[in-house]
């Protein structure tokens, strides 16, 4: 019986229990908007990267047109560093642009994002702002640039001021010749990267989902501008199915189209991929990942300049002097097409997710409390993680059921075994149902007993995390039926 009652308090305090994740420097009271991912978390992490990555980019054929695509294509992978010239923040338009407004609240000296905010009241409640709510005053809108800065060398002075990257995006179109001659990809192909990024949000909240260092799962994807409005239909079916496939109900996640309003202004088309969090009212959906159709405006900005858009054209912007505001590198980043011998700017899709929301979204969706019988057929409340085999941290654990009778010895074997293939766990501690029911929070989707039935036959019982079911096999054909499982 699964009685789904997700929280974001449980979420949290499995996470904490569990070691997922903990608050940054949690010994010093903590600092907003920074986490650290224990030996579960990271694992869980790394297998969200690890999907990502086999799944967009090394296991992609390049040969063959996937099912939808207009074409076949390739896909490589680049690792760019965090701190870049900061000529590259000016002319991609971060410098001037990657702003919030902010305001403050008079009384209690808060601060919101000034979209958070409604009716110019202070949103905290009445017990926190001691000031009556008709009576506080909220200061006018001021923009606040999110990008952290910090200086490079041993001066601190203009000339040594640079920004953290507060995306991946910007370090592949920097190195679009570079990837492009040596990797002799031809357009269309996409770029992909995975990396820190940093934000200084106002306020960041709803545990990782707003952060401010965060991990993005970047494509930039360059194509021909005709087949431009084809591969960015392409790549947002492409992403919602990665989301299905590793185990995101449809029904709460869904894909939605910006109106003209809400886009970017070199945008020819954008979508977000959205998942109903525990945190949100009911109705209501956060980001997972944008799918945007960036049309030829960032190889654009690194050849010319910041770029501003005058009715339909996107044209550099100019001083007084007719002088660019913000320059380009002046190097030529258009691409020769031999087989239509044209040469054109590429056009850019950009499905960009973040490996932290992804993350949280899974944990929440896995999350799950139920009840089964114990050793005496008593109903006990559990609660487990249904995540995906892919992605769970541990694969599998391996209990003797008792401490003699060499079964110790034989699940060490096991397991021992087994590590070289899998992260898997050993646990000889507790009684077998606790044992249990930790490997079901932690999201293991087998354990394996070892008992004395198995010291006189060499079988042993594989339990199923979902359904609890146990099945006795040899376990000589153990590391067959894990590979089996486990995808
Ligand atoms: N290059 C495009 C870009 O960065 P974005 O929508 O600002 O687009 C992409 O960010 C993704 O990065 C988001 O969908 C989200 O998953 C993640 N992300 C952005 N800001 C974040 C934050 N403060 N904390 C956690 N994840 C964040």
């Amino acid at each position: 019986m699964s009685s789904k009652n997700t929280t974001m308090d449980k979420i949290v305090a499995l996470c904490k229990r569990r070691g997922f994740i903990f608050q940054s420097s949690e010994i010093y009271g903590g600092i907003g908007g920074f986490w650290d991912y224990g030996p579960l978390g990271v694992e869980l992490k790394r297998n969200v990267k690890d999907a990502w990555w086999r799944d967009m980019v090394s296991g992609h054929d390049d040969t063959t047109p996937p099912d939808g695509a207009p074409a076949s294509y390739s896909m490589v992978g680049l690792d760019s560093s965090i701190i870049m010239h900061p000529q590259v923040w000016k002319a991609s338009g971060h410098y001037d642009l990657f702003s919030d407004e902010f305001v403050d609240c008079k009384t209690c000296k808060a601060r919101f994002r000034a979209d958070h905010v409604q009716d110019s009241q202070c949103p905290r409640k009445p017990s926190k702002c001691p000031g009556e709510h008709a009576d506080c005053e909220l200061t006018e809108p001021r923009e606040f640039n999110l990008m952290f800065k910090t200086y490079v060398g041993a001066l601190i002075n203009l000339d040594a001021e640079a920004y953290l990257r507060p995306e991946t995006a910007q370090g592949i179109f920097v190195n679009f010749k570079n990837v492009l001659t040596t990797s002799r990809s031809k357009v269309p192909f996409g770029i992909a990267q995975i990396g820190k990024s940093f934000r200084n949000e106002i306020t960041p909240r709803n545990f990782t989902f707003r952060s401010r260092e965060f991990e993005q799962m970047e494509i930039e994807f360059f194509c021909s501008p005709d087949s431009s409005q084809d591969w960015y239909s392409y790549w947002r079916d492409k992403r919602v199915a990665w989301y299905v496939s590793l185990g995101l109900q449809s029904e709460k996640l869904q894909l939605r189209e910006h109106g003209p309003d809400e886009r970017a202004h070199y945008s020819c088309g954008t979508a977000d991929i959205e998942y109903a969090f525990p945190f949100l009212e009911a109705g209501e959906f956060g980001e997972l990942e944008g799918v945007s159709h960036r049309s030829d405006f960032d190889l654009r900005s690194h050849m010319e300049g910041k770029l501003i858009r005058e009715g339909d054209e996107l044209v550099v912007e100019r001083n007084e002097h007719g002088q660019p505001v913000h320059p380009g590198s002046g190097k030529d980043l258009s691409y020769f097409d031999d087989s239509t011998q044209t040469k054109y700017v590429p056009h850019v899709i950009e499905p960009s997710a973040g490996a932290d929301r992804t993350t949280l979204a899974f944990l929440c969706e896995a999350y799950d409390e139920d009840a089964i019988p114990d050793e005496k057929g008593v109903p006990q409340e559990r609660v487990v993680l249904r995540l995906h085999p892919r992605l769970a941290p541990l694969k599998a654990a391996i209990f003797p059921l008792v401490k003699k009778d060499g079964q110790p010895e034989f699940a060490a074997d096991l397991y021992r075994s087994l590590k070289k293939r899998w992260n898997v766990f050993y646990d000889e501690k507790g009684s077998i149902g606790k044992r249990y029911r930790r490997q079901d929070e932690s999201g293991t989707p087998f354990c394996i007993t070892v008992d004395h039935q198995t010291i006189e036959d060499g079988t042993v019982t594989v339990r199923d995390r979902d359904t609890t079911s146990q099945t006795r096999i040899k376990a000589s054909d153990l590391e067959a039926t894990l590979a089996e499982n486990l995808g």
